[in-house]
C-alpha cells in the first residue's frame, strides 16, 4: 500500500542515488516516476496511472508481477528458515534443491552452481573461478578475457571492464589490460555491404587475430551475451555463437555465456545457448529471470570439467558472499521455475514472442525508424535522422527519451538508450496487449518526430 503522495516520495528521493542516470538532471528535476504497485503485465505509478510494463522491470519480471505462488513460497521459506549461509560445510534445502534443478535444466555437463545476488557478480565469479582454474593447471599467464564492443556485463569493477568501453567514460577500469574487446556483431552499423556470411567471417577473423596477437596461452575466456541487451539489442549473424565456440575450443579458451537476460524464457527456451544458438558453453551465468525479479539472485553454472580442477585435493575455494543461495531467493527461484514449466511460458513465447517481434518490425515504415531488431520479447528500435545514410541523431536530441516519454503518456513504459528504444516486457503478453503496445509505439514515434527540433 502506497502511504506517500508523489511529492512526499520525491522529497525523500533526494537521498536516493539512482542507477545509470544523469545525477545533475535528477538534482534539477527530481525523479520522473515513482512506481508504487504492480500486477500481471502492468505497474501503477504514484499518481494512480496504470502502465504496461514494457521493460519487465528491467528485462526480468518474466512470469509477470504479483504472482501469489512466488510470494507464498518466499513467505513459507522465511517462516521455516529465514537465513543460513552456504559457507564452510553448511548448506540448506532450498539452495541445494535449486542447484540440482539448474544442473538438470542447463545443457551439457554444466552441473555445478555458484549463487550470488546479481548478474555483475555472477560474471565476476566466472572470471575469478577461471583464473583460479588456470593457476591450478600451472598456467598463471592464461588470464585475459575477450569481450566485445557493445557488451554489457554489469557494474562491479571487473564486470564493467568486460562491458563496452563507452560505459566507462569518465570512470576507471580496475582491470587495466585484462580485457580485449572484439568488434561488435552489429550488422546495421558494422557490416557495410557485406552478406551475413561475409560479416560472420570478418568477426571470426577479428577473434583469430586477437588470439594471434595476445597468444592463446594468455587468454582465459571469451564472454558473450547470446543477444547483446543494454548495448542496444545487437543480434549477431546466424551461426556466430557456434563459430566462436569452435574457435575458442580449438584454442583452449573457455566460453562464458552471459545469459542474464536471455535465460528463463525470453527467447522461448529456458536457456538460449544450446536451444537457440546451437552451442554448449563452459559456463552459463543467469540472474534476472531466475527469480523473475522477486528476489535478487544469480547463478554461475560451470562445467564438471572446471569443477574437477578447482576442487582437486589441496585447492581452496576462496570466494564467498554471505547471501550466496539465500533461502528466500532460492525459494523464489524454485517457485518461478515451477510457473515457467507448469504454464509452459517458454513454449508460449515461441508463438507470442514472434507476434511481438513482428508487431514491432511493423514499425519500420516510420520516418525515423532506422532498424527494428531483436528476437521474441527482447527488442530494440534504432532511430535515425536519415534512413538512407543511417545518420544518427545528436546525443542532445535524446530521441529515445522523447519517444519513451510520449509512450509513457500513452500508458506504456519503454526504455530509452540514446537513439534506441528497448522493449523487453513480461512474457505473459497476449495478442491484444501486443497490438496495444504496437499502436502506442506508432503514435508515440509519430508524436516525437513532429516535436523534434529542426
Ligand atoms: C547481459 C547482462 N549481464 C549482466 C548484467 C548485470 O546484472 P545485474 O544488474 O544484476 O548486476 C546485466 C544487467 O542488465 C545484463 O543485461
Amino acid at each position: 500500500m502506497n502511504k506517500f503522495s508523489t511529492d512526499e516520495i520525491m522529497t525523500k528521493d533526494a537521498h536516493l542515488i539512482q542507477s545509470f542516470t544523469n545525477l545533475d538532471g535528477l538534482k534539477q528535476q527530481g525523479a520522473r516516476t515513482a512506481i508504487v504497485a504492480a500486477k500481471g503485465a502492468y505497474v501503477t505509478d504514484s499518481d494512480g496511472n496504470d502502465l504496461i510494463d514494457g521493460i519487465g522491470g528491467l528485462w526480468c519480471v518474466n512470469v509477470g508481477h504479483g504472482r501469489r505462488e512466488i510470494i507464498e513460497a518466499i513467505t513459507r521459506q522465511l517462516e521455516t528458515l529465514d537465513f543460513y549461509s552456504t559457507f564452510y560445510n553448511f548448506t540448506h534445502p532450498a539452495a541445494a534443491e535449486l542447484a540440482e534443478k539448474l544442473a538438470n535444466l542447463a545443457p551439457g555437463n554444466l552441473n555445478r552452481v555458484y549463487f550470488a545476488n546479481s548478474g555483475s557478480v555472477a560474471n565476476d565469479t566466472a572470471v575469478r573461478m577461471l583464473h583460479h582454474y588456470n593457476n591450478r593447471l600451472g598456467r598463471p599467464d592464461k588470464k585475459k578475457i575477450l569481450s566485445r564492443i557493445g557488451a554489457y556485463h554489469g557494474s562491479t569493477h571487473l564486470a564493467m571492464a568486460m562491458t563496452t568501453p563507452a560505459y566507462s567514460d569518465g570512470w576507471d577500469t580496475a582491470a587495466e589490460g585484462l580485457v580485449h574487446h572484439l568488434r561488435a556483431p552489429c550488422a546495421y552499423r558494422e557490416a557495410e555491404d557485406m552478406t551475413d556470411a561475409e560479416f560472420l567471417d570478418t568477426l571470426a577473423d577479428d577473434m583469430l587475430e586477437a588470439i594471434r596477437d595476445l597468444g592463446a596461452e594468455n587468454i582465459a575466456a571469451f564472454i558473450a551475451e547470446p543477444i547483446m541487451g543494454a548495448g542496444g539489442v545487437l543480434v549477431a549473424p546466424d551461426g556466430y555463437h557456434a563459430r566462436m565456440r569452435q574457435i575458442t575450443a580449438e584454442h583452449d579458451i573457455k566460453y562464458i555465456a552471459d545469459e542474464v537476460v536471455t535465460a528463463f524464457g525470453r527467447l522461448g527456451h529456458m536457456f538460449a545457448s544450446q536451444d537457440v544458438f546451437g552451442m554448449v558453453p563452459d559456463i552459463i551465468n543467469v540472474a534476472k529471470g531466475l527469480t523473475s525479479g522477486y528476489q535478487p539472485l544469480s547463478a554461475t553454472i560451470i562445467s564438471d570439467e572446471i569443477y574437477e580442477v578447482i576442487s582437486q585435493p589441496g585447492a581452496m575455494f576462496l570466494h564467498g558472499m554471505t547471501y550466496s543461495g539465500h533461502p528466500a531467493a532460492a525459494a523464489a527461484a524454485l517457485a518461478n521455475i515451477d510457473i515457467l514449466e507448469r504454464e509452459k511460458i517458454p513454449q508460449n513465447v515461441r508463438v507470442t514472442g514472434k507476434v511481438f517481434e513482428n508487431a514491432l518490425r511493423g514499425l519500420a515504415d516510420l520516418d525515423i525508424v532506422g532498424e527494428v531488431r531483436g528476437s521474441h520479447f527482447m527488442m530494440g528500435i534504432e532511430f535515425v535522422k536519415n534512413k538512407d545514410t543511417k545518420q544518427s541523431f545528436s546525443d542532445e536530441t535524446n530521441v529515445g527519451l522523447r519517444v519513451a516519454q510520449e509512450a509513457q503518456k500513452r500508458g506504456l513504459i519503454a526504455r530509452p538508450l540514446g537513439n534506441i528504444l528497448i522493449l523487453s516486457p513480461t512474457l505473459i503478453m497476449d495478442v491484444p496487449m501486443i497490438e496495444r503496445i504496437q499502436s502506442v509505439l506508432r503514435d508515440s514515434i509519430k508524436a516525437a518526430t513532429t516535436a523534434l527540433p529542426t
